[in-house]
């Protein structure tokens, strides 16, 4: 199939891509990060009037997933216009645009959506409420696109995995860290939903073969605190746990409000897609055989001169 990813310099576009190239002819939307990606790149800014019908008469792709979005929390503080015309007013755009020309469309939203006050898991008919600028913007980009166009899918997500610039992943920050013998911090009080990127990427592939729509929780199926995946990252990589030490959110000085409770359920997903979804040791055996493989190296070796 003809895949049109958006965000392709970052975390998930850049592993999707990597992921799919060989069953799938990849086109990646970039400003100009990657110079040597072994698949096809549009240099493109998306806020650009016109950006997204250009791109969709370009690149002719059969299906398109967004990927792109201004995903740090304190920048979208900092900058909510920035925030709500990347997060919301984009979606929008690319929502109207592929229904226009019927092409399937997932949006990439996130776990952030939710204010963490349940005690338990979140399902998709959980009211969100959200925190901060980010998640409000991200909750507006799924009700934009689902209102634009009802048979586009929107996927809740979490994961982490290697990067181009090698530290936009929470498994980075605790495997640089580690590695570096700094000592650092994790919360223990923050529940989240790890998954490789890669198998949340083999996921949404799965999801638009079956021809889903609606919303989607895709996340890891086992949930953890932030501290205890950083122990699991260091046991993994056979490194000194006890430079990670517990720590509580309330203590932190993070600018933006988080939600403490990550925890979705994936029940929904699995029903549909009719099997289970990867689990954690199995993806992190699989994110440690990336290292030994040389795979970092290769992400980042697209981006050099
Ligand atoms: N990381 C997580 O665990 C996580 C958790 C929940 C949800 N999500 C969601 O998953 C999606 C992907 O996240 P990610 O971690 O891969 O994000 P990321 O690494 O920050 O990547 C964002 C991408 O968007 C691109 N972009 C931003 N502004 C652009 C513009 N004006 N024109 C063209 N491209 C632009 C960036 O390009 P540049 O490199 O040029 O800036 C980058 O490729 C996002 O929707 C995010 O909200 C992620």
């Amino acid at each position: 199939m003809k895949l049109l990813l958006t965000g392709v310099s970052g975390l998930l576009g850049l592993n999707f891509a990597q992921e799919t190239m060989s069953a799938h002819e990849i086109t990646g939307v970039d400003r100009g990060k990657l110079l040597h990606a072994p698949f096809k790149v549009l240099k493109q800014d998306l806020l650009d009037s016109n950006a997204v019908d250009s791109i969709l008469d370009s690149a002719a792709p059969e299906w398109v997933v967004n990927c792109a979005a201004l995903a740090d929390l304190d920048a979208c503080e900092e900058d909510p216009d920035l925030a709500k015309r990347l997060n919301t007013d984009l979606p929008r755009r690319f929502a109207r645009a592929c229904k226009a020309r019927n092409i399937p469309f997932v949006h990439i939203s996130t776990d952030a959506v939710f204010d963490g006050e349940k005690d338990g898991f979140y399902s998709e008919e959980d009211m969100p409420n959200p925190l901060g600028v980010y998640a409000k913007t991200k909750l507006e980009g799924e009700w934009a696109v689902l209102t634009e166009n009802p048979k586009a899918m929107v996927a809740r997500v979490n994961f982490y995995g290697w990067s181009l610039a090698g530290r936009r992943s929470l498994a980075e920050f605790f495997f640089n860290n580690l590695t570096n013998s700094k000592s650092m911090s994790g919360f223990t009080d923050v529940i989240f939903c790890p998954m490789l990127v890669n198998d949340t990427a083999r996921t949404l592939v799965a999801m638009l073969q079956r021809g889903l729509s609606g919303l989607y929780h895709l996340v890891g199926p086992q949930a953890m605190s932030k501290y205890q995946f950083g122990v699991e990252i260091a046991r993994k990589f056979s490194l000194r746990e006890s430079e990670i030490s517990p720590k509580s959110i309330l203590s932190s000085s993070l600018t933006a409000r988080r939600s403490n409770n990550l925890w979705l359920s994936t029940h929904k997903l699995t029903a549909d897609l009719g099997r289970d979804l990867p689990d954690f040791s199995t993806g992190l055996n699989e994110f440690c055989t990336q290292y030994q493989q040389g795979y970092p190296q290769k992400l980042r070796s697209y981006q050099q001169a």
